[in-house]
């Protein structure tokens, strides 16, 4: 397992605001979803998630129906969304291939979290940034296509890797990530800008 990120990050997470939320999301990088309730917690990979509004931030995310963090999700409405980087490859894909009903992946991982600020789950160290959600309730979407409506409350970013609203993926920083199939991620890659 790669060591996880040192705690200095968490000392740098800075608010991202609510106009710029949507921004954390937009280069379609794979999340981490911690959800919590009556004292159970969990955490699982989520590749599936997007931006859907501007402001309020808004974004759909794909939580399958026979996992422990839909459970969570439904009885406590809310969760944390977060993206992880490449330190914490080997994290995302073990609580991606394991489930929390199995027994609790901080404990045996070894995940080291903070409190939030507006919901109970927890945030997970080390990440690029983090947003706080409630459950905008669709019941009819995800019965069909297992698909939840989340509504920013509060959001995060680390500040060594966000700076004025822009992602800031230099040489040598970790960066965000992306799946492609059984536990192979590419890195997010350089900023490349159109002209018009
Ligand atoms: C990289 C990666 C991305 C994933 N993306 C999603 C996703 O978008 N939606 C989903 O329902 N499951 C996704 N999964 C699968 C869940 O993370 C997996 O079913 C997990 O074991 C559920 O854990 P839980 O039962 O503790 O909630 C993904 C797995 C990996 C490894």
């Amino acid at each position: 397992m790669r060591a996880g990120f040192p705690p200095r990050f968490v000392l740098m997470r800075n608010a991202v605001p609510d106009r710029h939320v949507h921004r954390l999301l937009n280069h379609g990088p794979v999340t981490l979803v911690t959800t919590a309730h009556e004292g159970r917690r969990n955490v699982m990979a989520a590749a599936w998630v997007m931006p859907l509004d501007f402001e309020p931030a808004k974004f759909i995310a794909v939580i399958a129906a026979d996992t422990f963090t839909r459970e969570l999700l439904l009885a406590s409405r809310q969760c944390v969304v977060q993206a992880p980087t490449d330190a914490q490859i080997d994290l995302v894909y073990s609580v991606g291939t394991t489930s929390g009903r199995d027994g609790d992946k901080f404990a045996h991982l070894g995940i080291q979290t903070s409190p939030a600020k507006t919901v109970l789950a927890p945030l997970i160290e080390g990440c690029a940034a983090w947003i706080e959600c409630d459950v905008i309730d669709e019941p009819s979407i995800a019965d069909r296509y297992d698909l939840f409506v989340l509504q920013a409350k509060s959001a995060w970013a680390d500040d060594t890797l966000w700076k004025d609203g822009s992602w800031n993926f230099a040489s040598g920083l970790p960066r965000t990530i992306h799946h492609e199939k059984g536990g192979r991620f590419f890195t997010t890659g350089e900023p490349v800008q159109a002209r018009r």
